[in-house]
């Protein structure tokens, strides 16, 4: 085996190699291992932290234990290959779970599996190896290319088009004011904290402004009405997700947008409509969507009633996650919620007194 070098990235520093293990002996294990000054060690308790790491600077290798309280390992390894391709990924797995490994092989999700126990020697080497793997992958993609002017013009025109048709939208239901807005602007605060490209964060911003525009195609009666829906009435508001799609299609959007709207209301457990899509094979525009849509739905001022507390809402959010929404987007909405980033309540309008209170929209 060759003597381990330092392996330094293009602006000259140390490579950051990021440990995610709830373990902390197995955390202080590898970093011992690797530490001596060939790369920065980076750790990390768990999948949150670990994205809150790699927003803050670039990781050349992610090494990541497949069990951990929050979402898997797999999961994990996904949102990264999703959202920093250049970063490779390693998965720290007992005996017992090789075919999980295989499985993430095979997904592209890793490059190398790492058996626990491991050998020192055979780990460094391998870390060596997605150190230079990464470096390649930088080259290979080079510095981002510049939009194209058309390419930039038409996706502005998307961005006012679709701004238009949100507005149309909200003024149909007097009662949910500037709920696609906010819905957006919620939905970017959660993907700038996953560290979304400027492409994908444009393309949040125009699903979020349009996911509920098949609701131009629902009665006026039913959308509107005031009381409990009947069975046969929350039928017709459940086909506003394809009826949104369809809306959008002929647009052509640069962005699968209508595939957007499709997924918006599907659940994380598969319990969700109109599909009953799971986990990470509902896209992840659609993810953050529905977080952001459920929150807005409780967190916003309307004029028949007020904001629930931000207490219930956190309960709520939390009561929910890994079952409606997807664990890692609800954790960081929570996360961003904490921190002031998320403002509650959505919108400040005076409420009206004497108004009867309203079902929640669908
Ligand atoms: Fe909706």
């Amino acid at each position: 085996m060759q003597p381990q070098q330092c392996k330094t990235n293009q602006a000259g520093s140390l490579n950051a190699v990021l440990v995610v293990d709830d373990e902390p002996s197995v955390v202080r294990a590898v970093e011992r291992l690797l530490s001596g000054g060939k790369y920065e060690v980076l750790t990390a308790a768990g999948p949150v932290e670990a994205i809150s790491k790699l927003r803050q600077r670039e990781v050349a290798v992610l090494i990541s234990d497949q069990v951990m309280p929050a979402m898997t390992g797999l999961e994990l390894l996904a949102l990264v290959r999703r959202s920093w391709p250049e970063t490779v990924g390693i998965m720290m797995t007992a005996c017992r779970d090789v075919g999980l490994a295989a499985e993430a092989i095979n997904r592209s999700l890793v490059q190398y599996y790492v058996p626990k126990p491991w050998d020192n020697r055979a780990f460094l080497g391998l870390v060596g190896e997605a150190a230079d793997l990464h470096l390649q992958r930088k080259r290979r993609t080079g510095p981002k290319q510049e939009e194209t002017g058309l390419l930039k013009q038409l996706k502005e025109q998307s961005g006012r088009a679709a701004f238009s048709l949100a507005r149309a939208v909200d003024a149909r239901d007097r009662y949910t004011h500037r709920h696609s807005e906010n819905v957006a602007e919620l939905a970017l605060v959660v993907g700038r904290a996953m560290g979304l490209s400027d492409n994908e964060l444009e393309e949040l911003r125009v699903g979020g402004l349009l996911h509920d525009v098949g609701k131009i195609g629902i009665s006026d009666e039913v959308l509107r009405k005031p009381g409990k829906l009947t069975p046969r009435e929350f039928d017709a508001i459940r086909l506003h997700p394809e009826i949104g799609a369809s809306i959008v299609e002929p647009i052509g959007f640069v962005w699968d947008i209508a595939g957007i709207i499709w997924q918006h209301h599907e659940d994380h457990d598969g319990a969700g409509y109109p599909r009953g899509l799971m986990g990470d094979n509902i896209v992840l525009p659609a993810r953050i969507i529905h977080v952001a849509d459920a929150y807005e739905a409780m967190a916003a001022d309307r004029v028949y009633r007020s904001a629930r507390s931000l207490d219930s809402i956190k309960k709520e959010l939390m009561r929910c996650r890994g079952t409606q929404f997807d664990p890692v987007v609800g954790d960081i909405f929570l996360e961003q919620l904490q921190k002031g980033v998320i403002p509650y309540p959505c919108s400040h309008r005076r409420l009206p007194r004497g108004r009867a209170d309203r079902r929640l929209s669908p």
